[in-house]
């Protein structure tokens, strides 16, 4: 296990207060976030958690930790959650885990959003990691084309696209939500906030992996600790 991942994972619970609702985010080091609230829930915390997948659900479960569905509450305190870049504006580059449309409709309703993630996802400029791009799979290669434009238009040093595939191999990695991922190369996303305008208005772009003025606290870990960013 990484000693940021789990420095940072750490340094997020102290944001967690009795009686939340909290949107719990996917990927490894929420995993990891999971382990240490299972821990305080045993100890007497008592929170609620919604799931931003359906691999989060279970181990949340495996945790102990209550869930709520997502069509029931009315309010979110706080969402943690992970992110494969983020920049020194808080903007950040999710979807690694192929979660980001729920990923996001979850930090998009609540009242906080802390990200947690290890030194290497501090980045300058995002877009050396893929951007990952949640379609639907009619008429993907038209949207496909669409994203292209899109990302050139807004600076991007675009190249190629990839429909991510199952780790089987048996074929498209489809997610929780039954829609595909093009994960794009974009080298450079010199605008985020226009690249995510432009894309958002692609008919078959359920949804983009760029998170714009949706993260108010950074938690970045280290191997020795971690450091907090608000
Ligand atoms: C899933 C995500 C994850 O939060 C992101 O990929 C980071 O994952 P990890 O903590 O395993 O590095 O966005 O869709």
């Amino acid at each position: 296990m990484s000693n940021a991942k789990e420095n940072a994972a750490l340094a997020a619970l102290d944001f967690v207060e009795d009686g939340m609702m909290l949107g719990l985010g996917s990927g490894s080091t929420a995993e990891i976030f999971l382990e240490h609230l299972g821990e305080r829930v045993a100890g007497g915390l008592r929170v609620q958690g919604v799931p931003t997948s359906a691999r989060t659900a279970q181990v949340a479960t495996e945790n102990g930790i209550p869930l709520a569905d997502a069509n029931k509450i009315e309010r979110i305190h706080l969402t943690i959650d992970g992110a494969d870049e983020v920049n020194p504006e808080f903007c950040l580059i999710k979807g690694g885990g192929a979660c980001l449309l729920r990923e996001k409709i979850i930090a998009h309703a609540s009242e906080r959003m802390v990200v947690i993630a290890d030194d290497r996802k501090m980045v300058d400029v995002l877009g050396a990691f893929p951007l990952p791009i949640e379609v639907d799979p009619f008429g993907m290669a038209l949207t496909a084309e669409k994203i292209y434009q899109a990302l050139i238009k807004s600076g991007c040093e675009a190249g190629q696209t990839v429909l991510r595939q199952k780790k089987d191999g048996s074929g498209p990695l489809v997610t929780d939500g039954g829609h595909y991922i093009l994960d794009s190369r974009c080298r450079k996303i010199p605008k985020p906030a226009d690249t995510a305008d432009l894309l958002s208005r692609i008919p078959g772009v359920m949804e983009h992996g760029l998170f714009i003025d949706l993260a108010d606290v950074i938690v970045i870990g280290e191997t020795d600790h971690a450091k907090v960013m608000e």
